[in-house]
């Protein structure tokens, strides 16, 4: 859609001031005689400068650059017996959502079409408030303690030193934490580059509770498959785009509903049951792993479609604030450690990024309900109670507790210690990837792609890549430094 469009669907109207006064002139400063100097008296002016010096917010630290939609989850199937969140209570219920998709480690200007995964976070906008889920298009992650994400995450970005994305930095922590292998295979496989992000499926990847009316819990995981079908690009179709259409995937996106062809993904859970999880061959909550589809088969939920497109990228995207904390009774969290690391991070960052009263912008408010609490003021507070009581308990009126909602009990034991996870089995899932799921020329490409990212970094880095994915498979090992062998006098 042309841009011009979106302006005279506005319609006319005059230029006021942020105070709501008109103005004369958007052209001419107040100034004595044509050539000058200012007057301090040009308020307007001072008050367009104003705002324009503190346009831009800090950007999200990571998912800098993403595309957002809104649309509807649809549900289609019958799960209750797991859950008693509203969201599933009846067949053909929706409930409106909104989703932003973005890349991880770039900043908000970077290119889509690059090797990262992608963000794909849901915002369900329910009866019982705001259910977020904020999953990315791969079922597991490159580490399994939170206290590594920083770390990893650094290596993503750039050297502290030259500002430059730095091979070392990235192969050097790879290779001396060997359960980031699985992921780094899923990053250098042909779905490391989707197609936009129509054509890629998406995945809460931790493990969730779902507990039911009778508070009865099992553990389980989010899938969501994409209904487009799956669709990558190849590294040169990529590197391509880059240089010719960086906002490729925004534009996919946008241009698809614009024109009325919806996207939409068909949303199934995994389910497994305490005493499964008991027995399970891995930690059941590691992140680094998935839970095998034969034995925990996906179980179809309903579907999500976006037909709407933002009609304010800023107000309806970038201020968008999603948190895996966001959850409505019927979802609660599992004891893994990353998802309880994110409970914390993702709101303190958003008081940060968006300040204080971050929920109360209207992309993040819970729009369904109406917020009723003891939480009151504080910058740029929208939302105001009318003069009810702010102190409980009290005898005024004010809103009370809802005992059925009490979240059923838990026991949990153990020593308190820093446990190391790094001697957890890194391998057995990725060797399983490489000698049963990739195919002779997905394979090749890996290699390729590895290679020619690996080339970049220092000899001792290199080896210690190339050991490590010997683990996964000898012939993996050995591709990689036939492969490497190419540019060793370069
Ligand atoms: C301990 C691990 C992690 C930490 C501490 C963390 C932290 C963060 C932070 C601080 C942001 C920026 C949020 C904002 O400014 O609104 C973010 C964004 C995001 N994270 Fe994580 N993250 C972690 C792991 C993960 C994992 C495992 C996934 C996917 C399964 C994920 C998916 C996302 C997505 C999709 C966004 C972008 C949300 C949006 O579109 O606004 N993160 N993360
Ligand atoms: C990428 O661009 C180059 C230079 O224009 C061209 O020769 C090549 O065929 C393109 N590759 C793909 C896969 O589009
Ligand atoms: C954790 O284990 C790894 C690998 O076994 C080892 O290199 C590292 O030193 C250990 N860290 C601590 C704090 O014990
Ligand atoms: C997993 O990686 C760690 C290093 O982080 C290593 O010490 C350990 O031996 C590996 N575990 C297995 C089963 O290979």
């Amino acid at each position: 859609m042309c841009f011009c469009l979106l302006l005279l669907q506005t319609g006319k109207s005059h230029i006021l001031t942020g105070y709501g006064v008109p103005i004369g002139s958007k052209e001419s400063s107040l100034t004595v005689g044509p050539d000058g100097p200012m007057l301090l008296q040009d308020v307007e002016f001072l008050d367009e400068l104003a705002h324009f010096d503190r346009e831009r917010i800090p950007e999200r630290v990571v998912h800098a650059k993403g595309a957002g939609a809104f649309g509807y989850f649809e549900v289609t199937n019958d799960i209750t017996k797991y859950t008693k969140s509203t969201v599933f209570e009846t067949i053909g219920k929706r409930t409106p959502i909104a989703v932003r998709f973005s890349t991880v480690g770039g900043e908000s200007g970077s290119a889509d079409t690059v090797r990262d995964p992608r963000g794909f976070a849901i915002k369900f906008y329910t009866d019982d408030g705001v259910w977020d889920l904020v999953g990315n298009n791969t079922p597991i992650f490159f580490v399994r303690d939170p206290l590594l994400f920083p770390l990893f995450i650094h290596t993503q970005k750039r050297n502290p030193a030259t500002h430059l994305k730095d091979a070392d930095m990235f192969w050097d922590f790879i290779s001396l934490r060997p359960e980031t292998t699985h992921q780094v295979m899923i990053l250098f496989s042909d779905r490391g580059i989707p197609d936009g992000f129509r054509h890629m499926h998406g995945y809460g990847s931790h493990t969730f509770k779902m507990v039911n009316a009778n508070n009865d819990a099992v553990y389980v995981k989010f899938h969501y498959k994409t209904d487009q079908g799956i669709k990558n690009l190849l590294a040169e179709e990529a590197a391509n785009l880059t240089a010719t259409d960086p906002d490729y995937g925004l534009r996919d996106l946008y241009n698809a509903i614009a024109e009325g062809n919806f996207p939409s993904w068909t949303f199934y859970i995994q389910v497994m049951t305490f005493e499964e999880a008991e027995r399970f061959y891995w930690n059941p909550f590691d992140l680094t792993k998935v839970w095998p589809h034969a034995e925990y088969p996906l179980i179809a939920v309903g579907k999500l479609v976006l037909n709407r497109n933002p009609t304010d990228y800023f107000a309806e995207v970038e201020q968008i604030a999603f948190s895996p904390a966001h959850m409505i009774p019927g979802i609660e969290p599992s004891p893994d450690k990353m998802l309880q690391g994110r409970l914390f991070s993702y709101g303190d960052t958003q008081r940060h990024r968006l300040g204080t009263n971050y929920l109360q912008i209207p992309v993040n408010c819970p729009f369904q309900t109406h917020v009723t609490n003891y939480q009151r003021d504080g910058p740029q507070t929208m939302h105001h109670q009318g003069g009810a009581p702010n102190y409980y308990p009290n005898s005024f009126g004010g809103p009370e507790n809802m005992p059925g909602l009490q979240r059923p009990k838990f026991s949990v034991s153990g020593d308190v210690a820093r446990y190391n996870s790094s001697d957890e089995d890194n391998f057995s899932q990725p060797t399983f990837f490489w000698r049963n799921v990739l195919k002779p020329d997905e394979k090749e490409r890996m290699v390729e792609n590895i290679v020619s990212h690996l080339k970049n970094a220092a000899g001792f880095i290199q080896d210690r890549t190339v050991h490590m994915f010997s683990h996964v498979d000898r012939e993996f090992g050995n591709k990689l430094a036939e492969g490497l062998k190419k540019y060793v006098n370069m």
